[in-house]
């Protein structure tokens, strides 16, 4: 018996292309697993057609839609009001329905990678020292948002871009120190995390251009890429005896506050969740 028998949950993500996405997945594990009836679909948006999709969701019942590339930016000039985390993010990841039809924007990527890291290394806290970021997209502007707000004394933040890093941490107005690229290796010296942000090492991409000598043995090194589950960043950092956290953990968390926002339940991030989506990497 359903524990909303009187109205069927509805959410989606939009996205451009979407079909990739393991969200529905995720999503309906939850469905499933509470005997819940309703669904998460996934909705093929274009460009052009983000705000009337958006726009759409009230009538259609739904309580609200995640975003994924390329419409993370644009929907939050769409939507009618934005918190305080997805203005510094720059960018909005979830849509919630209000009551009176109105949509409010968030971004739920800074508390999923920080959620994914505390998960497989219980016990990890942002400020146990300085950590480098590598890479100033979306992606950065989440982790640094993270890390930031949990404590981390600095964050050295190196991309291959530097005016984009330094724009990240004009944003921020916290302790973010700007490294050269060419610096980046060096960098590494006295960190106590290292996050890849780029999509260097994703399938189909290079490998990150890092040397992890001068990082030391106790850093952790966490990468936003899930796919594939290892990259060659993480390969190297296990071999040489760091603790490894891949993007996975970001992306699964990120989805317990849509809940919280969307249905009022908090669901857990449970092994038999994690295997579900692991065996489709
Ligand atoms: N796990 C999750 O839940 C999650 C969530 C969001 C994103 N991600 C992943 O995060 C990655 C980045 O996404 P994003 O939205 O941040 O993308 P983005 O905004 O386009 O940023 C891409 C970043 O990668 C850097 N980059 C690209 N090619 C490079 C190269 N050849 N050498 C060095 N740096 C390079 C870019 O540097 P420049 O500024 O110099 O171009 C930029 O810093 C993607 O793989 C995405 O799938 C994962």
């Amino acid at each position: 018996m359903s524990a909303h028998p009187e109205k069927f949950l509805l959410a989606g993500v939009m996205g451009w292309p979407v079909m990739h996405s393991r969200s529905p997945m995720l999503h309906n594990h939850w469905f499933n697993e509470r005997g819940l009836a309703g669904t998460y679909v996934p909705l093929a948006i274009p460009p052009e057609g983000l705000k009337a999709a958006l726009r759409a969701l009230p009538a259609l019942g739904f309580a609200g839609c995640n975003l994924t590339i390329p419409h993370k930016e644009t929907a939050m000039r769409i939507v009618d009001e934005v918190d305080d985390t997805a203005k510094k993010i720059g960018a909005i990841s979830c849509v919630v329905v209000r009551p009176d039809g109105s949509l409010f924007g968030t971004n739920n990527d800074s508390f999923g990678f920080a959620e994914g890291l505390v998960e497989k290394i219980p016990g990890w806290r942002a400020d146990a020292g300085p950590a480098v970021v590598v890479g100033a997209g979306g992606a950065a502007r989440a982790v640094v948002h993270a890390l930031l707000r949990r404590g981390a004394p600095n964050v050295h933040l190196v991309n291959r871009t530097r005016g984009r890093a330094e724009a990240l941490a004009a944003d921020f107005h916290g302790p973010i120190a700007v490294v050269d690229w060419e610096k980046r290796h060096a960098a590494l010296g006295g960190a106590a995390l290292l996050v890849n942000t780029t999509s260097q090492g994703m399938v189909g991409m290079p490998a990150l251009d890092l040397r992890l000598d001068e990082l030391p043995k106790s850093a952790v090194v966490a990468d936003v890429v899930y796919i594939p589950g290892e990259t060659p960043l993480l390969t190297t950092a296990r071999r040489n005896g760091h603790p490894t956290v891949n993007g996975l953990g970001m992306l699964l968390h990120q989805a317990r506050p849509a809940w919280q926002a969307w249905f009022g339940i908090d669901p857990q991030v449970t092994p038999e969740m994690r295997a579900l989506i692991e065996k489709t990497i």
